[in-house]
């Protein structure tokens, strides 16, 4: 089958409703302004160096500021922090981003001060693949909530992992 084709295009869109995924606002900060996007395409790569990817549309406002920044932020989002994943992943309420919750002074890419977990990341590299780039952070520094009931996501919807 073509890459391109649309049958396959959509049992991919099929299988990957069936995988569960973390919730998570990736954030930055360029010229004084917070940016941020609702993500769930974020992986581990290794423990040695602690290290991660997220990958991102090119066409997300966070994108071209990626390119430039020395850190972003990975903030998994805690089950009761659906609110937050609808803001950040709808441009409408790109106003209401910022408002509650976050440490934001810009010296570091925002925090989101209840988050599940926190990862401030050096980015180190990056790579542009179809309609996204892959970021790659090494990990400088972290935070965790102590109740381990992260915001998941499948099937087109928002819960738990239990
Ligand atoms: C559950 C969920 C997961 C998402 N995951 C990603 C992702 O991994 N990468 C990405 O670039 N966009 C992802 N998006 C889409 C962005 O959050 C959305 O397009 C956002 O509005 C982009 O930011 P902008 O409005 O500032 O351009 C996701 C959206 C939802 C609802």
């Amino acid at each position: 089958m073509a890459p391109d084709d649309p049958v396959l295009a959509d049992s991919f869109r099929q299988a990957m409703r069936r995988v569960a995924s973390t919730v998570n606002v990736i954030t930055t900060c360029v010229g004084g302004e917070p940016m941020g996007l609702t993500a769930t395409a974020m992986s581990t790569i290794s423990l040695d160096p602690p290290s991660l990817l997220v990958c991102i549309n090119r066409t997300a406002s966070l994108h071209g500021s990626m390119e430039d920044v020395s850190h972003f932020r990975v903030n998994v989002l805690h089950r009761d922090q659906e609110e937050v994943a609808r803001i950040f992943a709808d441009r409408k309420h790109q106003a209401l981003r910022f408002a509650d919750g976050w440490t934001v002074d810009c010296e570091r890419p925002p925090r989101l001060v209840d988050a599940q977990a926190s990862l401030l990341c050096r980015r180190i590299d990056h790579h542009r693949f179809g309609t996204h780039s892959i970021f790659i952070g090494q990990v400088e520094e972290v935070t965790v909530r102590e109740e381990v009931d992260p915001l998941v996501y499948v099937n087109g919807k928002y819960g738990g992992a239990s």
